[in-house]
């Protein structure tokens, strides 16, 4: 009883393998109450989809619609109140709380629009966090944070602690983290929320490679459009309900729009006080 490596993904490849009939995603009937007392809140009143592997899905629907409430259920964050989620084909709706975390180590990152880093914690630090939940060998662990900082092209901000950090890098920070356990489902709850616009073309790239080369399964929500333009498939919420579920026409290519845009400074760091004093944010 001391070890159950075996359950842990060894591989990017053993992770990203699956069928092409299984959907990576099945929702069948989900409904969420929320049981506040006096009143009962209605979060998701009937979700049924599903999502297959290599699909980039974007889901959009007004604030309250129920959005994050399905990304955390999806995500193995949450329980619903009634109907059944298969991930991978495996019914996971009836897990216990512990089991789903360890479904969650293993299958699925979850990136979320607040970054959630650790403040006084390295970079490197705030990646190799999930594999120490995962029990990864204390020297496997930095290898693998560092092999995910490089994949979201930040090895040379590895001792950076947060705040030295620009929005964007934080963000590829919160990103690397979610993939340092080599997950097939790679979730984010409006990830670019409190981006500029070059910034959220930037992480959308990262996104695409990812699903495009890593054959990620990707799933964001957003409420830009323009945003969604960068997924295959965009879901519309309404009211608990799916409105709308359609593949994306003209989808835009973060790698062509990314040169079309304003170059940035690369080492202007944002909302940090700067040691030097001169005011510009400029980091030597
Ligand atoms: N923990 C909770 N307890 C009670 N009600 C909740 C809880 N979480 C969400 N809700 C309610 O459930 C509904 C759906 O919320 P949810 O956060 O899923 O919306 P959303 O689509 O993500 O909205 P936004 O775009 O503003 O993030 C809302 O009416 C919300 O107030
Ligand atoms: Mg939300």
């Amino acid at each position: 009883m001391n070890q159950n490596q075996s359950a842990l993904p060894s591989s990017a490849e053993q992770v990203s393998a699956g069928t092409n009939d299984t959907p990576t995603i099945r929702l069948e009937g989900i409904y969420k109450t929320y049981d506040l007392g006096e009143v009962q809140v209605h979060a998701l009143r009937g979700i049924s989809l599903e999502i297959y592997s290599g699909e980039f899905v974007a889901i959009m629907g007004a604030s309250g619609s129920g959005k994050s409430t399905l990304m955390n259920i999806v995500g193995c964050l949450d329980k619903p109140t009634k109907g059944r989620y298969f991930l991978d084909g495996k019914d996971v709706s009836a897990l216990s709380r512990h089991d789903l975390a360890k479904i969650r180590s293993q299958k699925i990152g979850f990136v979320f629009q607040q970054f959630n880093l650790l403040a006084r914690t390295s970079a490197l630090e705030n990646v190799e966090l999930p594999t120490i939940y995962a029990g990864v060998p204390l020297a496997e662990r930095e290898r693998r944070g560092r092999d995910a900082l490089a994949r979201v092209g930040l090895s040379e901000r590895s001792g950076h602690f947060p705040s030295q950090l620009s929005g964007g890098q934080q963000q590829r920070v919160a990103i690397a983290r979610a993939l340092v356990n080599s997950p097939s489902l790679l979730l984010a709850d409006e990830p670019t929320g409190n981006l500029d616009s070059r910034t959220s073309v930037e992480i959308m790239d990262i996104f695409q490679r990812l699903n495009a080369e890593h054959g990620l399964t990707v799933v964001i929500v957003t409420h830009e459009p323009d945003i969604a333009q960068y997924a295959k498939r965009a879901i519309e919420f309404r009211d608990g309900r799916v409105k709308k579920d359609v593949l994306i026409q003209n989808r835009s290519i973060a790698a062509e729009v990314l040169p079309t845009l304003p170059s940035p400074d690369e080492d202007l760091v944002q909302g940090v006080d700067n040691p030097n004093g001169n005011g510009n944010g400029i980091a030597h």
